[in-house]
């Protein structure tokens, strides 16, 4: 643990069934009066984001809708929202869906206020200026975005997917509103909900861990663990929807002061060359990175294991994946040659990531590779 340690979060949060009706009040708050509403198509469809506009309209807001964002936002999807924002000359972000939306947000905010190539700035503390402020309302229980200094942004010309981690990057509001979260279909809930446990155990494990961070974690893992099946089985059970979400944004608030580790650092690579999403590619990795991790913080991980209700944790993790119906990698749309030839620069990419140097147990580029290959296995 370090000796000293520092904690941010935003300043903002309204959290409960029913905080989407504080969004209009934060945004005066903030003294918006021009805002960008940043989402993405699948928002605009299911009328959640024609809600969030309809709010802000009726407070006197003027509202412009940039919904391209797609699933890993892209440095085009933040380009294009840097030009719409300067256009409508915006003072204010509104971001309404998953870590997606959220992190695009973050990006269009950023680009803003910060000439220059975005991935310039990749890596820990390297922005310069604070951009506009961004009110997030996430609509995923997964991320924990709306409570990260964290963003990430893939450039397609490279296939990586490039992690920022600033002061910059934390919103100014976070309305946290599990209602929102009930029309996610079981697979998406499940991925994402098996995301925010990780990011859970991955700060608590982390070398980076710290005292604040430890409690949020380990609450984290209390909420998620034993509601997320419920969520999955019952979609409408707001109970435990209320619960995941509150411990996804708790883990947010924990990794992003702490850290992630070894299973995200892994899964980067993973999900930007086969095009799984992030929370797929976490869970699919979860078990054997941390069988692979666990002899060297055994009391830490036996405290993950007691706080899930369990004394083998890898096997916890598995049966977790198979009830909530995440499939393993070799039956997801993946191909066992070219997952085979793509080893070694997913490896690279892990580890240059530098999330893995947090890992409770060092990793050399073999011993990364060989646990790809174990995950293939199953
Ligand atoms: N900034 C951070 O701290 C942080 C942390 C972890 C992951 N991420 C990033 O977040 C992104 C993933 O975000 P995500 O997992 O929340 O998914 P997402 O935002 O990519 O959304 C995935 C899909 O789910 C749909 N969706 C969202 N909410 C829904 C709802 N309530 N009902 C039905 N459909 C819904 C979306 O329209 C989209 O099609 C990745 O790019 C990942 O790298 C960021
Ligand atoms: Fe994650």
């Amino acid at each position: 643990m370090n000796p000293t340690s520092t904690f941010r979060i935003p300043s903002i949060i309204h959290y409960g069934a029913g905080s989407l009706n504080e969004l209009a009040p934060t945004a005066r708050q903030l003294g918006f009066t021009r805002i960008l509403l940043v989402t993405d198509t699948g928002m605009v469809k299911l009328g959640v984001a024609g809600q969030a506009q309809e709010l802000l309209e009726k407070a006197g807001f003027h509202v412009t809708l940039f919904d391209k964002v797609q699933p890993d936002p892209t440095l085009q999807n933040v380009e294009d929202g840097v030009v719409l924002l300067s256009a409508e000359e915006c003072d204010g972000i509104v971001a309404v869906g998953g870590g997606s939306p959220i992190d695009c947000a973050k990006g269009i905010a950023v680009s803003h206020a910060n000439p220059g190539p975005l991935p310039d700035f990749m890596g820990v503390e390297k922005i310069p200026r604070a951009g506009l402020p961004v009110i997030a309302v996430p609509t995923t229980a997964g991320t924990g975005s709306e409570a990260t200094r964290v963003m990430v942004i893939t450039d397609t010309s490279r296939d990586v997917k490039m992690m920022f981690a600033s002061r910059h990057c934390l919103c100014a509001a976070a309305i946290v509103d599990p209602t929102l979260t009930l029309s996610m279909p079981r697979l998406l809930t499940a991925v994402v909900g098996v995301d925010a446990l990780c990011h859970a155990i991955e700060a608590y494990v982390s070398k980076r861990a710290q005292p604040m961070t430890d409690l949020l974690a380990l609450s984290a893992i209390r909420l998620i663990a034993p509601n997320l099946r419920a969520a999955c089985d019952d979609g409408q059970n707001l109970q435990a929807r209320g619960a995941v979400m509150l411990g996804a944004m708790q883990a947010g608030m924990a990794f992003s002061n702490s850290s992630v580790a070894l299973v995200h650092g892994m899964a980067r690579p993973l999900g930007a060359c086969f095009h799984l999403t992030h929370g797929l590619s976490i869970a699919v990795l979860l078990p054997v990175v941390t069988e692979f991790s666990l002899p060297a913080a055994p009391e830490r991980y036996a405290q993950i294991a007691a706080e899930m209700g369990t004394t083998n944790l890898v096997s916890s993790q598995q049966a977790l994946n198979r009830d909530t119906g995440i499939p393993p990698l070799r039956e997801l749309n993946v191909a066992q040659d070219r997952y085979e030839s793509l080893i070694g620069k997913m490896s690279t990419d892990a580890l240059a990531s530098g999330s893995p140097a947090n890992n409770p147990r060092a990793a050399s580029t073999e011993e990364i590779g060989a646990l790809y290959r174990r995950a293939f296995a199953g």
